[in-house]
């Protein structure tokens, strides 16, 4: 079985889309794979409640609590290791986790660490995509699915997903229509992922 390991950071909806595509979808079932657990850095990001409520396994490693990146990722790592079984290391998600990983971590997880980033890539890495992209007068936005490389938003990419731009868009409703596009492509490159790298 393939556990998949989830981190976030904040409401987590990417996550729950995640979720209920398995349960949908039976993916332990059907691809032998399973969400296995949900961690944050910070103890009150609201997705960890529904997470908790799905019966799901939790950790907070409070990235506060550590004086260097590498210490706060090396305990990050500990933590994601426990659903690693000796057959099949987990898959790590991305899902609005908001800190940048050291190349260490991500060597760690090469070929199986997994992000999505709110835009287009390669346009627009980094932050605030939204306003980015309708300050470039974009006609178009989205998403990406990506594997997580040391170069920040690099990696190959698995799935994008196209939404139109509105001319009264502002940053927010630009984002809020991209999130919906996010929920279908995420749980889908998951998927493929799996299926691609089967246990
Ligand atoms: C998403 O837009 C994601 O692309 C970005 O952060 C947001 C997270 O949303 N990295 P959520 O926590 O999954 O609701």
């Amino acid at each position: 079985m393939r556990n998949i390991v989830i981190l976030i950071s904040g409401a987590g909806s990417n996550m729950e889309a995640i979720v209920h595509a398995s349960h949908r979808d039976q993916w332990r079932d059907k691809l032998r794979a399973n969400v296995s657990a949900v961690i944050s850095n910070r103890a009150d990001a609201a997705g960890l409640q529904f997470a908790r409520a799905q019966g799901l396994a939790t950790a907070v490693v409070d990235h506060k609590a550590f004086s260097t990146r590498e210490a706060f990722d090396a305990a990050l790592a500990s933590e994601i290791s426990k659903f690693d079984n000796a057959q099949c290391p987990a898959l790590v998600v991305l899902a609005g986790f908001l800190r940048i990983l050291t190349p260490g971590f991500v060597q760690t997880f090469n070929g199986r660490l997994l992000n999505i980033h709110p835009s287009l890539l390669p346009a627009f890495p980094g932050l605030n995509t939204h306003q980015r992209a309708l300050d470039e007068g974009c006609k178009v936005a989205g998403a990406t699915v990506h594997m997580v490389t040391p170069a920040l938003d690099q990696g190959a990419i698995l799935a994008q997903a196209v939404v139109p731009v509105l001319p009264e868009d502002t940053a927010a409703t630009l984002g809020a229509r991209v999130l919906t596009q996010e929920h279908r492509i995420y749980p889908q490159a998951v998927a493929g992922w799996i299926r691609a790298n089967p246990v």
